[in-house]
């Protein structure tokens, strides 16, 4: 079963192949072996990106696509995670794309669904087509991975994308940083002063802080945290000539990046979620058995 389920267990080869995939759908590559196979979208938390691009993603190779409303479904009634995604397999779905708050959700799913379900998100585990569609800009942008600075900076322990793209940048070489306020930092990773991350690294990658995840306040104004760890335009000017400045979005403008800041000429943060539908087409094409 082709799940894709996290980057863990890919090899860099299968990565690449991914990759490759999508390159080849900016050029307009046709794969049409899924066509008029249905594809149920079941998003238990909130989704702009990942959902609505898969939805095109899923369309441009003429899948049909059913869209899960959960405040409108049965969950309100009672019925249960694993209940509700056996149903719509039951439906006769061909693929499950899932998020759920629960890391790991997937776990249980497996032993029972016989289909191949992506993973859009779970908890503050992983975010495979994230981190696919990450690599991707920064492959277009640099040519290769080796060697290259990154820096995850804002709320890395809330985060699956810094989770996923720690594990996978590190796997193909790249030297990679954590920087933040010290409450949402996470042991085992290596620190960098967001100051001095800003003036070295080829690549500036900034996280929401996701209230919604927190026990507690954050403790600081919007306009302090743009302060010490917000992307101003000054900051921005400190950057190397040719560094990136990239965000998995949603973003807060005014917060971890100032307004001017988000469509400069270093942001990559909208050619992100193009190649978001690109790398989600390589991915279904993936779980349906499609090889290079
Ligand atoms: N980057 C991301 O996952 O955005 P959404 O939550 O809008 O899907």
């Amino acid at each position: 079963m082709n799940h894709l389920l996290n980057l863990k267990h890919l090899s860099i080869g299968e990565i690449l192949d991914v990759l490759d995939d999508a390159e080849e759908f900016t050029q307009g590559k046709k794969w049409d072996n899924a066509q008029g196979k249905t594809a149920a979208n079941l998003f238990f938390e909130p989704s702009t990106r990942t959902q609505y691009s898969f939805e095109v993603a899923l369309k441009r190779l003429g899948l049909n696509v059913v869209t899960f409303n959960p405040g409108g479904s049965s969950l309100i009634k009672g019925e249960s995670f694993y209940d509700t995604v056996k149903t719509f397999e039951s439906f006769g779905a061909d693929l499950l794309v899932i998020r759920h708050s629960m890391n790991n959700y997937f776990d249980n799913l497996i032993q029972s669904i016989e289909v191949p379900i992506i993973n859009g998100g779970d908890g503050t585990g992983n975010h495979p087509t994230q981190a696919l569609l990450d690599l991707m800009t920064i492959r277009q942008e640099y040519g290769h991975f080796e060697g290259l600075k990154i820096a995850i900076v804002g709320d890395v322990s809330h985060s699956r994308v810094a989770h996923t793209n720690i594990e996978i940048m590190s796997r193909l070489g790249m030297d990679v940083y954590i920087s933040g306020p010290k409450k949402y930092l996470e042991n085992g990773y290596k620190f960098i002063d967001f100051d001095t991350a800003v003036s070295e690294m080829d690549i500036v990658m900034l996280l929401r802080v996701q209230h919604e995840r927190h026990s507690e306040d954050m403790n600081m104004t919007k306009q302090e945290y743009n302060c010490k760890f917000g992307l101003t335009p000054e900051r921005a000017l400190k950057m190397k000539k040719n560094a990136i400045i990239m965000h998995p979005a949603p973003f807060n403008r005014g917060v971890e990046i100032s307004d001017s800041v988000v469509e400069c000429e270093k942001s990559r943060i909208f050619k992100q979620i193009k190649n978001g539908v690109f790398v989600r087409m390589a991915v279904v094409k993936r779980a349906f058995g499609g090889t290079r």
